[in-house]
Protein backbone atom coordinates (compact mmCIF):
# COMPACT_ATOMS: atom_id res chain seq x y z
CA UNK A 1 0.00 0.00 0.00
CA UNK A 2 1.48 3.53 -1.00
CA UNK A 3 1.52 5.94 1.19
CA UNK A 4 1.41 9.76 1.14
CA UNK A 5 5.33 10.99 -0.18
CA UNK A 6 5.74 12.99 2.97
CA UNK A 7 8.29 10.61 4.33
CA UNK A 8 11.86 11.56 3.57
CA UNK A 9 13.32 8.56 1.40
CA UNK A 10 15.67 9.71 -0.85
CA UNK A 11 19.02 12.05 0.44
CA UNK A 12 18.93 15.35 -1.21
CA UNK A 13 22.74 15.68 -1.76
CA UNK A 14 23.56 12.29 -2.84
CA UNK A 15 20.41 11.55 -4.49
CA UNK A 16 20.51 7.55 -2.50
CA UNK A 17 17.93 5.98 -0.90
CA UNK A 18 17.58 4.62 2.75
CA UNK A 19 19.48 1.39 1.47
CA UNK A 20 22.21 3.41 -0.16
CA UNK A 21 21.26 2.51 -4.01
CA UNK A 22 21.22 4.93 -6.53
CA UNK A 23 16.93 5.74 -8.04
CA UNK A 24 18.09 2.67 -10.91
CA UNK A 25 19.99 0.31 -8.99
CA UNK A 26 18.89 -3.06 -8.51
CA UNK A 27 19.09 -4.78 -4.65
CA UNK A 28 21.34 -7.35 -5.20
CA UNK A 29 20.41 -10.38 -6.56
CA UNK A 30 20.75 -13.98 -6.33
CA UNK A 31 18.92 -17.49 -8.14
CA UNK A 32 19.72 -20.56 -7.19
CA UNK A 33 18.26 -23.59 -9.60
CA UNK A 34 17.41 -26.85 -8.40
CA UNK A 35 17.41 -26.71 -4.68
CA UNK A 36 14.48 -28.93 -4.67
CA UNK A 37 14.73 -32.70 -5.29
CA UNK A 38 11.11 -33.48 -5.61
CA UNK A 39 10.32 -31.10 -7.45
CA UNK A 40 10.04 -31.09 -11.25
CA UNK A 41 11.68 -27.65 -10.89
CA UNK A 42 12.60 -25.30 -8.45
CA UNK A 43 14.19 -21.53 -7.68
CA UNK A 44 15.25 -19.79 -4.65
CA UNK A 45 15.81 -16.19 -5.46
CA UNK A 46 17.21 -13.61 -2.93
CA UNK A 47 16.38 -10.20 -4.30
CA UNK A 48 17.27 -7.94 -1.29
CA UNK A 49 16.00 -8.73 1.77
CA UNK A 50 13.53 -10.81 0.43
CA UNK A 51 13.51 -14.79 0.18
CA UNK A 52 11.53 -16.97 -1.93
CA UNK A 53 11.24 -20.50 -2.94
CA UNK A 54 9.40 -21.71 -6.14
CA UNK A 55 8.57 -25.34 -6.98
CA UNK A 56 6.85 -26.35 -10.03
CA UNK A 57 5.20 -30.19 -10.28
CA UNK A 58 4.22 -31.22 -14.05
CA UNK A 59 2.65 -31.42 -16.39
CA UNK A 60 0.64 -33.85 -14.35
CA UNK A 61 -2.65 -35.13 -13.92
CA UNK A 62 -5.55 -33.21 -12.70
CA UNK A 63 -7.70 -33.70 -10.12
CA UNK A 64 -10.58 -33.00 -9.88
CA UNK A 65 -10.66 -33.98 -13.67
CA UNK A 66 -13.81 -31.72 -14.70
CA UNK A 67 -10.81 -29.08 -13.96
CA UNK A 68 -9.21 -30.14 -17.06
CA UNK A 69 -8.93 -27.93 -20.06
CA UNK A 70 -9.69 -29.68 -23.12
CA UNK A 71 -7.36 -27.97 -25.33
CA UNK A 72 -4.35 -26.96 -22.89
CA UNK A 73 -2.81 -27.29 -19.33
CA UNK A 74 -4.43 -25.69 -16.74
CA UNK A 75 -1.33 -23.32 -14.81
CA UNK A 76 -2.10 -23.16 -11.23
CA UNK A 77 -0.29 -21.03 -9.27
CA UNK A 78 -0.07 -20.68 -5.12
CA UNK A 79 1.40 -17.70 -3.64
CA UNK A 80 2.19 -17.91 0.12
CA UNK A 81 4.05 -15.73 2.95
CA UNK A 82 5.37 -17.73 5.67
CA UNK A 83 3.72 -16.79 9.05
CA UNK A 84 7.37 -15.96 9.84
CA UNK A 85 8.25 -14.08 6.82
CA UNK A 86 7.53 -10.37 8.40
CA UNK A 87 8.38 -9.21 11.48
CA UNK A 88 4.63 -9.20 12.50
CA UNK A 89 3.14 -12.57 12.72
CA UNK A 90 1.08 -13.22 9.62
CA UNK A 91 -1.84 -15.50 9.39
CA UNK A 92 -1.36 -18.96 8.00
CA UNK A 93 -4.77 -18.32 6.47
CA UNK A 94 -4.64 -17.30 2.59
CA UNK A 95 -5.62 -13.85 2.71
CA UNK A 96 -6.87 -12.09 -0.30
CA UNK A 97 -3.61 -10.47 -0.95
CA UNK A 98 -2.25 -14.09 -1.71
CA UNK A 99 -5.10 -15.20 -4.08
CA UNK A 100 -4.40 -11.94 -5.78
CA UNK A 101 -0.72 -12.41 -6.16
CA UNK A 102 -1.62 -16.08 -7.18
CA UNK A 103 -4.16 -15.32 -9.49
CA UNK A 104 -1.65 -12.46 -11.63
CA UNK A 105 1.16 -14.74 -11.48
CA UNK A 106 -0.10 -17.52 -12.68
CA UNK A 107 -2.15 -15.30 -15.50
CA UNK A 108 1.19 -13.49 -16.39
CA UNK A 109 3.04 -17.35 -16.56
CA UNK A 110 0.08 -18.70 -19.14
CA UNK A 111 1.18 -16.37 -21.57
CA UNK A 112 4.24 -17.62 -22.43
CA UNK A 113 4.09 -21.05 -21.54
CA UNK A 114 3.02 -23.58 -24.29
CA UNK A 115 0.26 -24.64 -22.81
CA UNK A 116 -1.36 -26.08 -25.74
CA UNK A 117 1.24 -28.63 -25.42
CA UNK A 118 -0.44 -30.78 -22.90
CA UNK A 119 -3.97 -30.67 -22.94
CA UNK A 120 -5.80 -31.57 -19.76
CA UNK A 121 -3.09 -31.70 -17.71
CA UNK A 122 -2.21 -29.00 -14.73
CA UNK A 123 1.06 -27.18 -14.28
CA UNK A 124 1.37 -26.63 -10.47
CA UNK A 125 3.70 -23.65 -9.19
CA UNK A 126 3.93 -23.53 -5.61
CA UNK A 127 5.73 -20.67 -4.22
CA UNK A 128 6.83 -19.66 -0.30
CA UNK A 129 7.66 -16.25 0.78
CA UNK A 130 10.02 -17.34 3.59
CA UNK A 131 11.30 -13.74 4.18
CA UNK A 132 9.32 -10.69 2.98
CA UNK A 133 10.65 -7.12 1.90
CA UNK A 134 8.45 -5.76 -0.39
CA UNK A 135 8.61 -6.47 -3.77
CA UNK A 136 7.50 -10.11 -3.42
CA UNK A 137 5.25 -10.42 -6.21
CA UNK A 138 7.92 -9.47 -8.52
CA UNK A 139 10.41 -11.55 -7.24
CA UNK A 140 8.03 -14.52 -7.10
CA UNK A 141 7.26 -14.15 -10.75
CA UNK A 142 10.86 -14.33 -11.38
CA UNK A 143 11.68 -16.95 -9.35
CA UNK A 144 8.35 -19.35 -10.73
CA UNK A 145 9.76 -18.46 -13.79
CA UNK A 146 12.92 -19.74 -13.55
CA UNK A 147 11.80 -22.86 -12.09
CA UNK A 148 9.27 -23.70 -14.68
CA UNK A 149 12.57 -22.94 -17.03
CA UNK A 150 14.56 -25.65 -14.45
CA UNK A 151 11.41 -28.32 -14.88
CA UNK A 152 11.76 -28.20 -18.98
CA UNK A 153 8.34 -26.44 -19.56
CA UNK A 154 8.22 -25.01 -22.98
CA UNK A 155 8.34 -21.33 -22.80
CA UNK A 156 8.26 -18.80 -25.74
CA UNK A 157 10.41 -16.57 -23.15
CA UNK A 158 11.41 -16.21 -20.01
CA UNK A 159 9.25 -13.64 -17.29
CA UNK A 160 11.53 -11.07 -15.29
CA UNK A 161 9.42 -9.02 -12.56
CA UNK A 162 10.66 -6.00 -10.56
CA UNK A 163 8.41 -3.29 -9.65
CA UNK A 164 9.51 0.47 -9.89
CA UNK A 165 7.80 3.42 -7.74
CA UNK A 166 7.59 6.97 -6.80
CA UNK A 167 9.60 7.85 -3.47
CA UNK A 168 9.74 12.01 -2.62
CA UNK A 169 8.45 11.87 -6.50
CA UNK A 170 11.34 10.76 -8.16
CA UNK A 171 11.16 7.03 -9.72
CA UNK A 172 13.01 4.36 -8.28
CA UNK A 173 13.65 0.83 -9.53
CA UNK A 174 13.07 -2.25 -6.99
CA UNK A 175 11.34 -0.66 -4.46
CA UNK A 176 12.11 -2.30 -0.63
CA UNK A 177 9.23 -2.76 2.13
CA UNK A 178 9.81 1.20 3.01
CA UNK A 179 9.69 2.44 -0.46
CA UNK A 180 6.96 0.39 -1.01
CA UNK A 181 4.93 1.14 2.03
CA UNK A 182 6.11 4.99 2.62
CA UNK A 183 6.29 5.92 -1.42
CA UNK A 184 3.41 8.13 -3.48
CA UNK A 185 3.04 4.47 -5.72
CA UNK A 186 4.16 1.55 -7.28
CA UNK A 187 3.98 -0.46 -10.55
CA UNK A 188 4.98 -4.13 -10.60
CA UNK A 189 5.89 -5.16 -14.08
CA UNK A 190 6.33 -9.15 -15.85
CA UNK A 191 8.58 -8.23 -18.72
CA UNK A 192 10.29 -10.63 -21.14
CA UNK A 193 13.20 -9.87 -22.60
CA UNK A 194 13.27 -12.25 -25.63
CA UNK A 195 10.01 -11.18 -26.50
CA UNK A 196 10.06 -7.68 -25.07
CA UNK A 197 6.70 -8.02 -23.61
CA UNK A 198 5.07 -7.28 -20.92
CA UNK A 199 2.93 -9.61 -19.22
CA UNK A 200 2.08 -8.54 -15.76
CA UNK A 201 1.29 -4.81 -15.36
CA UNK A 202 -0.30 -3.13 -12.13
CA UNK A 203 -0.48 0.52 -10.43
CA UNK A 204 -0.48 0.97 -7.23
CA UNK A 205 -0.80 5.00 -6.48
CA UNK A 206 -1.26 8.02 -8.31
CA UNK A 207 1.59 8.67 -11.65
CA UNK A 208 1.52 11.08 -13.47
CA UNK A 209 1.87 9.93 -17.67
CA UNK A 210 5.51 11.21 -17.36
CA UNK A 211 6.01 9.59 -14.48
CA UNK A 212 3.89 6.06 -15.49
CA UNK A 213 5.98 5.85 -18.56
CA UNK A 214 9.54 6.78 -16.96
CA UNK A 215 8.67 3.98 -14.46
CA UNK A 216 7.72 1.15 -17.28
CA UNK A 217 10.58 2.19 -18.52
CA UNK A 218 13.09 2.15 -15.82
CA UNK A 219 11.50 -1.63 -14.52
CA UNK A 220 12.54 -2.63 -18.17
CA UNK A 221 15.66 -1.94 -17.57
CA UNK A 222 15.53 -3.50 -14.21
CA UNK A 223 13.73 -6.40 -15.88
CA UNK A 224 16.43 -7.18 -18.24
CA UNK A 225 19.41 -6.90 -15.70
CA UNK A 226 17.17 -9.50 -13.63
CA UNK A 227 16.78 -11.75 -17.10
CA UNK A 228 20.77 -11.86 -17.12
CA UNK A 229 20.74 -13.52 -13.52
CA UNK A 230 18.33 -15.80 -14.08
CA UNK A 231 20.41 -16.93 -17.67
CA UNK A 232 23.36 -17.29 -15.07
CA UNK A 233 21.62 -19.25 -12.77
CA UNK A 234 19.98 -21.99 -15.47
CA UNK A 235 23.25 -21.90 -17.22
CA UNK A 236 25.29 -23.07 -13.63
CA UNK A 237 23.03 -25.95 -13.18
CA UNK A 238 23.07 -27.12 -16.40
CA UNK A 239 27.08 -26.44 -16.93
CA UNK A 240 27.33 -28.85 -13.35
CA UNK A 241 24.98 -31.11 -14.91
CA UNK A 242 27.01 -31.47 -18.10
CA UNK A 243 29.99 -31.41 -16.64
CA UNK A 244 28.75 -34.35 -14.74
CA UNK A 245 28.04 -36.17 -17.80
CA UNK A 246 31.20 -35.56 -20.07
CA UNK A 247 33.11 -36.52 -16.80
CA UNK A 248 31.77 -39.74 -16.15
CA UNK A 249 32.54 -41.97 -18.90
CA UNK A 250 36.43 -41.03 -18.58
CA UNK A 251 36.44 -41.74 -15.32
CA UNK A 252 34.81 -45.08 -16.51
CA UNK A 253 37.28 -45.69 -18.39
CA UNK A 254 40.05 -44.20 -16.57
CA UNK A 255 38.65 -46.98 -13.71
CA UNK A 256 38.92 -50.02 -16.12
CA UNK A 257 42.08 -49.02 -17.27
CA UNK A 258 43.23 -49.45 -13.96
CA UNK A 259 41.45 -52.75 -13.38
CA UNK A 260 42.47 -53.87 -16.20
CA UNK A 261 46.11 -52.53 -15.44
CA UNK A 262 46.02 -54.28 -12.14
CA UNK A 263 44.49 -57.77 -12.80
CA UNK A 264 47.15 -57.80 -16.21
CA UNK A 265 49.85 -57.64 -13.22
CA UNK A 266 48.48 -59.95 -10.89
CA UNK A 267 48.02 -62.30 -13.82
CA UNK A 268 51.58 -61.72 -15.02
CA UNK A 269 52.77 -62.38 -11.35
CA UNK A 270 50.88 -65.34 -10.29
CA UNK A 271 52.25 -66.63 -13.97
CA UNK A 272 55.74 -66.08 -13.09
CA UNK A 273 55.26 -67.54 -9.79
CA UNK A 274 53.69 -70.83 -10.98
CA UNK A 275 56.54 -70.71 -13.77
CA UNK A 276 59.70 -70.05 -11.64
CA UNK A 277 58.89 -70.63 -8.23
CA UNK A 278 56.73 -73.49 -7.95
CA UNK A 279 58.33 -75.30 -10.58
CA UNK A 280 61.95 -74.82 -9.30
CA UNK A 281 60.77 -76.20 -5.91
CA UNK A 282 59.00 -79.05 -7.09
CA UNK A 283 61.86 -79.89 -9.25
CA UNK A 284 64.09 -79.31 -6.28
CA UNK A 285 62.03 -81.38 -4.16
CA UNK A 286 61.97 -84.05 -7.21
CA UNK A 287 66.07 -83.82 -7.24
CA UNK A 288 65.31 -84.50 -3.69
CA UNK A 289 63.61 -87.70 -3.60
CA UNK A 290 65.59 -88.66 -6.52
CA UNK A 291 68.68 -88.84 -3.98
CA UNK A 292 66.69 -91.01 -1.58
CA UNK A 293 64.85 -93.46 -3.35
CA UNK A 294 66.86 -93.40 -6.88
CA UNK A 295 64.64 -93.05 -8.62
CA UNK A 296 62.65 -90.93 -10.85
CA UNK A 297 59.36 -90.35 -12.14
CA UNK A 298 58.40 -87.68 -14.82
CA UNK A 299 54.59 -88.49 -14.06
CA UNK A 300 55.04 -86.96 -10.88
CA UNK A 301 57.27 -83.75 -11.71
CA UNK A 302 53.97 -82.82 -14.49
CA UNK A 303 51.68 -83.10 -11.78
CA UNK A 304 52.90 -81.13 -9.49
CA UNK A 305 54.45 -78.20 -11.93
CA UNK A 306 50.31 -77.93 -12.65
CA UNK A 307 50.56 -76.90 -8.77
CA UNK A 308 50.60 -73.25 -8.30
CA UNK A 309 51.27 -72.72 -4.85
CA UNK A 310 54.56 -73.72 -2.62
CA UNK A 311 52.88 -75.45 0.15
CA UNK A 312 50.28 -77.17 -2.70
CA UNK A 313 53.58 -78.78 -4.42
CA UNK A 314 55.08 -79.87 -0.67
CA UNK A 315 51.80 -81.53 -0.17
CA UNK A 316 51.95 -83.27 -3.19
CA UNK A 317 55.49 -84.76 -3.15
CA UNK A 318 54.73 -85.96 0.63
CA UNK A 319 51.84 -87.63 -0.45
CA UNK A 320 53.58 -89.25 -3.43
CA UNK A 321 56.39 -90.31 -1.03
CA UNK A 322 53.95 -92.63 0.80
CA UNK A 323 51.80 -93.99 -2.40
CA UNK A 324 55.36 -95.21 -3.64
CA UNK A 325 55.78 -97.41 -0.97
CA UNK A 326 52.15 -98.53 -1.08
CA UNK A 327 51.99 -98.68 -4.74
CA UNK A 328 54.93 -101.59 -4.86
CA UNK A 329 53.03 -103.84 -2.47
CA UNK A 330 49.97 -103.25 -5.08
CA UNK A 331 52.67 -104.30 -8.45
CA UNK A 332 53.28 -107.61 -6.66
CA UNK A 333 49.59 -108.24 -5.80
CA UNK A 334 48.48 -107.02 -9.38
CA UNK A 335 51.33 -109.56 -10.82
CA UNK A 336 50.36 -112.29 -8.64
CA UNK A 337 46.77 -112.57 -9.41
CA UNK A 338 47.75 -112.06 -13.10
CA UNK A 339 49.69 -114.91 -13.28
CA UNK A 340 46.84 -116.70 -11.60
CA UNK A 341 44.37 -115.61 -14.28
CA UNK A 342 46.56 -116.65 -17.31
CA UNK A 343 46.44 -119.88 -16.15
CA UNK A 344 42.66 -120.13 -15.85
CA UNK A 345 42.84 -118.66 -19.50
CA UNK A 346 45.45 -121.29 -20.93
CA UNK A 347 43.18 -123.75 -19.26
CA UNK A 348 40.39 -122.62 -20.59
CA UNK A 349 41.30 -121.91 -24.14
CA UNK A 350 42.60 -125.50 -23.78
CA UNK A 351 38.97 -126.56 -22.84
CA UNK A 352 37.70 -124.36 -26.02
CA UNK A 353 39.78 -126.14 -28.67
CA UNK A 354 38.91 -129.82 -27.44
CA UNK A 355 34.95 -128.79 -28.34
CA UNK A 356 35.65 -126.69 -31.28
CA UNK A 357 37.01 -129.82 -32.90
CA UNK A 358 34.19 -131.66 -31.60
CA UNK A 359 32.02 -129.67 -33.37
CA UNK A 360 34.09 -129.70 -36.67
CA UNK A 361 32.42 -133.16 -37.24
CA UNK A 362 29.27 -131.97 -37.50
CA UNK A 363 29.53 -129.32 -39.93
CA UNK A 364 28.88 -131.17 -42.74
CA UNK A 365 25.54 -132.39 -41.98
CA UNK A 366 25.18 -128.34 -41.50
CA UNK A 367 26.13 -127.80 -44.56
CA UNK A 368 23.67 -130.23 -46.37
CA UNK A 369 20.66 -128.60 -44.65
CA UNK A 370 21.95 -124.76 -45.72
CA UNK A 371 22.54 -126.55 -49.63
CA UNK A 372 19.13 -128.44 -49.77
CA UNK A 373 16.94 -124.91 -48.48
CA UNK A 374 19.11 -122.84 -51.09
CA UNK A 375 17.94 -125.60 -53.61
CA UNK A 376 14.09 -125.69 -52.77
CA UNK A 377 14.40 -121.82 -52.95
CA UNK A 378 16.26 -121.73 -56.40
CA UNK A 379 13.32 -124.25 -57.38
CA UNK A 380 10.64 -121.82 -56.05
CA UNK A 381 12.29 -118.54 -57.43
CA UNK A 382 12.23 -120.74 -60.92
CA UNK A 383 8.68 -121.57 -60.95
CA UNK A 384 7.84 -118.08 -59.96
CA UNK A 385 9.61 -116.90 -63.01
CA UNK A 386 7.92 -119.67 -65.50
CA UNK A 387 4.34 -118.34 -63.90
CA UNK A 388 5.48 -114.19 -64.74
CA UNK A 389 6.68 -115.04 -68.28
CA UNK A 390 3.30 -116.79 -68.76
CA UNK A 391 0.82 -114.02 -67.64
CA UNK A 392 3.00 -111.91 -69.74
CA UNK A 393 2.44 -114.38 -72.45
O1 LIG B 1 5.23 -7.65 -1.71
P1 LIG B 1 4.57 -6.78 -2.71
O2 LIG B 1 5.12 -5.38 -2.75
O3 LIG B 1 4.52 -7.38 -4.04
O4 LIG B 1 3.04 -6.68 -2.28
P2 LIG B 1 2.34 -5.68 -1.31
O5 LIG B 1 0.94 -6.10 -1.09
O6 LIG B 1 2.53 -4.28 -1.76
O7 LIG B 1 3.14 -5.90 0.08
C1 LIG B 1 4.04 -5.01 0.49
C2 LIG B 1 4.85 -5.58 1.60
O8 LIG B 1 4.16 -5.49 2.82
C3 LIG B 1 5.23 -7.02 1.49
O9 LIG B 1 6.29 -7.24 0.61
C4 LIG B 1 5.59 -7.34 2.91
O10 LIG B 1 6.94 -6.97 3.17
C5 LIG B 1 4.66 -6.47 3.71
N1 LIG B 1 3.59 -7.28 4.26
C6 LIG B 1 3.56 -7.54 5.63
O11 LIG B 1 4.42 -7.07 6.32
N2 LIG B 1 2.61 -8.33 6.17
C7 LIG B 1 1.64 -8.82 5.41
N3 LIG B 1 0.69 -9.59 5.95
C8 LIG B 1 1.65 -8.60 4.01
C9 LIG B 1 2.63 -7.79 3.48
Amino acid sequence: MAGDGSVKLIDEKTGKRTDGRKFNELRPTKIEVGVLNNADGSALIYMGNNKILAAVYGPRELHPKHLALPDRALVQCYYRMSTFSVAERKSPAPSRREREISKVISDALNSVILTKDFPRTTIDIYIQVLQADGGTRCASLTAACTALADAGIPMRGIISGVAAGLVNDTVVLDLHDIEDQKGSGDIPIGYSATLDEISLLQLDGVFTIEQFEEAVKLAIEGAKQIYEIQKEALREKYAQIRAEFAGEPEEEEAEEEDTMEIVSQSLAESEASVDETAIDEAVASEETEEKKTGEKTTIEIEEVSEVEEVSEVEEVSEVEEVSEVETDEHQDLVSDIAEELNEELDEDEKELEKELNSLGTEKPEENDDTTTTNTTESEDDETEHEEINDLEE
